[in-house]
């Protein structure tokens, strides 16, 4: 299949963007792209892909942008119910924090989800991952972590790899059992975090080899807050997690600096996420490592909190920055990567071409899976979308309206208005 004569082709080719290089689109005015079954085959100038390809059936793009798949790298995809009746208690003036601590927040949805039939967590997670794959996400890294129990979490992850089976949308799998200390362990996060390291993590990589064969293993996160883990207990869950082999993602600095950002860095995790109160230490640390840090400006928006990733300090440090939802029943029920970008345009000040490289090659990378997606390049997935404007630029000046027309995902076209 061509697809031509888009107004604006954005490949994004060239790798993941470091610091100030952040923003590269590699824009082609009536740009095309052949895809051939699952894969990009070349891209370039309509006028020349025409000409190499003259019998190709073709999908005209005209007054279109044509760009790579959005990839959102931290979402908590799978759970159970809500917490509306939250949302109006913290704008009542209780924090996140005091509602975690009283047994609400994490710990309700914990409740929800533990109960939940099987069928119905799943015809849950799946209107989410719908609504994401129709605002323009073709890849998402998904986390368990309301399950917080060995085989409460396990199912959450099984529940994931079913929902990344059936498609469209591809689910890159994140093994978080440190979210939160779970009912069964009152005030004791070192009795918790001992199950975590001591049987938790041990039987993951025993478990994926059965349920995952042949898959490049999970992320395991951790939750390194005031109220959740601290950096000794994040420590000791991370360094076990990478001996045996798992690639380490984190929360850090959320509402409280503990030094898990530094801590990523030095134990080379593939991503450090959140980074609010990010200290200009941690901050030089990030960017002399290849950690990603991702900011979720969906979530300071979420809680009213006046406080965003510090994304200009990080890009003058040389830090590699991508962008992500957060997709959560607590702070964060966002499944618009498009309305993602809107929001890091205004509150970390970033312009169009640089949220977008940061919600694609960026992404990509923070999930590591650069190679494969984030941008348009030849041997690349075919994961593409399709906006109905004619600039770039619209996508961060819109907000709350879908721009995207089409989804192209592993070469198949989905029309999504
Ligand atoms: O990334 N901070 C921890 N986890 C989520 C919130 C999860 C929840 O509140 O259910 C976050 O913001
Ligand atoms: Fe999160």
């Amino acid at each position: 299949m061509l697809i031509h004569s888009a107004s604006q082709l954005l490949t994004l080719a060239g790798g993941p963007q470091r610091g100030r290089s952040l923003g590269r689109l590699g824009l082609i005015p009536d740009g095309a792209v052949l895809i051939q079954g699952e894969t990009i085959l070349d891209a370039g100038p309509s006028e020349v892909l025409k000409q190499r390809y003259p019998h190709e059936p073709g999908l005209d793009a005209s007054g279109k942008v044509l760009m790579p798949g959005l990839v959102d790298p931290h979402t908590h995809l799978v759970w159970a119910g809500d917490r509306a009746a939250e949302f109006e208690l913290r704008l009542e003036g209780k924090s996140y924090l005091e509602i975690l601590a009283a047994g609400g927040g994490i710990l309700s949805t914990v409740r929800a989800t533990r109960q939940a039939e099987p069928a119905d967590l799943l015809a849950q997670t799946r209107r989410r991952a719908a609504a994401m794959f129709r605002h323009g996400t073709t890849t998402a890294e998904a986390k368990t972590g309301y399950g917080l129990d060995v085989e409460a979490e396990l199912r959450l992850l099984d529940a994931l790899l079913r929902l990344d089976a059936e498609g469209p949308l591809e689910i890159a799998p994140t093994f978080l059992p440190a979210h939160a200390i779970p009912p069964e362990y009152p005030g004791d996060g070192e009795g918790y975090t001992r199950l975590v390291v001591e049987a938790m993590l041990p039987a993951l990589p025993a478990w994926w080899r059965s349920h995952a064969p042949g898959r490049p293993l999970p992320f395991v996160d951790v939750f390194c807050e005031t109220g959740a883990f601290s950096l000794e207990q994040s420590r000791r869950i991370l360094e076990t997690a990478r001996a045996a082999g798992l690639p380490l993602k984190i929360h850090a600095d959320e509402f409280d600096n503990l030094g898990g950002a530094s801590l990523a860095a030095s134990l080379g995790a593939v991503s450090a996420d959140h980074l609010v109160k990010t200290s200009p230490a941690d901050i030089q640390a990030l960017a002399a490592s290849d950690t990603v840090a991702v900011a979720l400006p969906c979530t300071p928006f979420g809680l009213a909190e006046p406080a965003y990733t510090p994304a200009q300090a990080i890009l003058d440090a040389g830090g590699l920055l991508a962008l992500a939802s957060d997709l959560n029943p607590g702070t964060a029920w966002c499944e618009s990567m498009q309305f993602v970008i809107a929001l890091a345009c205004r509150t970390l000040r970033l312009t169009p071409a640089q949220a977008i490289a940061a919600a694609t090659i960026n992404a990509a990378a923070a999930i590591r899976r650069d190679r494969a997606i984030g941008s348009i390049e030849t041997g690349k997935q075919a994961d593409l979308i399709l906006l109905g404007v004619s600039d770039y630029r619209h996508l961060g000046y819109r907000f709350g309206t879908n721009l995207v027309t089409q989804v192209i995902k592993k070469g198949i076209c989905y029309d999504v208005d």
